[in-house]
């Protein structure tokens, strides 16, 4: 497969990865949730979540991780932000951020088509339709009309490195986003669960400048071998 070319991301399977793989949460049935976040939302957040198109479909430790420290420390930074979500899953980081702080541009949350009406359902479950638009983004395709329009400055990115074969096109994506607006950041959240992830990380090194994000929650989520930075242009 070429690195432009598109890349679904895997089955929910857990038997599908390595043995050094920390495993995925547990397929769960359909279910609705509402989160505050401890507290850093003062109404919470409901998500749907349902796994039948893909895993994005429930919440991810990274996007719990993300959407923490997006609320805790850019709740009244983002005013004038032009905000960009990928890989976005049921819209857990682009959804908090959009009803815990307030901006001005309406932001996109992304992800493949297997996506696109579980981020348009739980956009309009939170009545955020005037500040949240869903559309497709396949990394390592070329960007949307309507993203190179609105060159987004701040950048989420949760739980994007899980599966390898997309590393390439996840690189890519990244590379023309920063390109589009080279004084934008990247707030990007993984958790390692194989050794190749960390190869994910040391290809991003040699592109991008990478900044570990101050947060008071960094020893616990740290344990848990998540990973919290910011992507600049070098
Ligand atoms: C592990 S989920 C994380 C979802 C959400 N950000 C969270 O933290 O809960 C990864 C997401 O990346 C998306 N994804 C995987 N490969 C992709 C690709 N080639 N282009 C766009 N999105 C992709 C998946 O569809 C999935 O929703």
């Amino acid at each position: 497969m070429s690195a432009r070319s598109r890349s679904s991301s895997p089955e929910f399977d857990p038997l599908a990865f390595d043995q050094d793989f920390t495993p995925l949460p547990e397929y769960k049935a359909p279910t609705d949730t509402a989160l505050d976040f401890g507290g850093l939302l003062p109404e919470p957040l409901k998500l749907h979540e349902d796994l039948k198109t893909g895993c994005g479909g429930q919440l991810w430790p990274a996007g719990m991780t993300l959407a923490k420290h997006m609320l805790r420390y850019h709740g009244d930074k983002l005013q004038k932000a032009r905000i960009l979500e990928i890989g976005a899953g049921g819209g857990l980081v682009g959804l908090a951020v959009a009803k815990g702080c307030s901006f001005e541009t309406p932001m996109y949350i992304t992800d493949q088509l297997e996506m696109e009406e579980l981020m348009a359902y739980n956009t309009t479950l939170n009545g955020l339709n005037d500040k949240v638009k869903s559309m497709i983004l396949n990394w390592g395709e070329p960007l949307p009309e309507e993203i190179v329009a609105l060159k987004p400055d701040t950048i989420l990115a949760a739980d994007c490195v899980y599966f390898e074969p997309a590393f390439p096109l996840l690189l890519q994506t990244l590379k023309d986003l920063l390109a589009l607006e080279p004084s934008a950041t990247v707030y990007f959240c993984f958790k390692k669960r194989r050794r190749a992830d960390m190869q994910f990380l040391k290809a991003a090194r040699k592109t991008f400048k990478i900044t570990e994000l101050e947060d008071q929650d960094r020893p616990v989520f740290s344990r848990e071998g998540l990973f919290l930075y910011a992507f600049t242009r070098k």
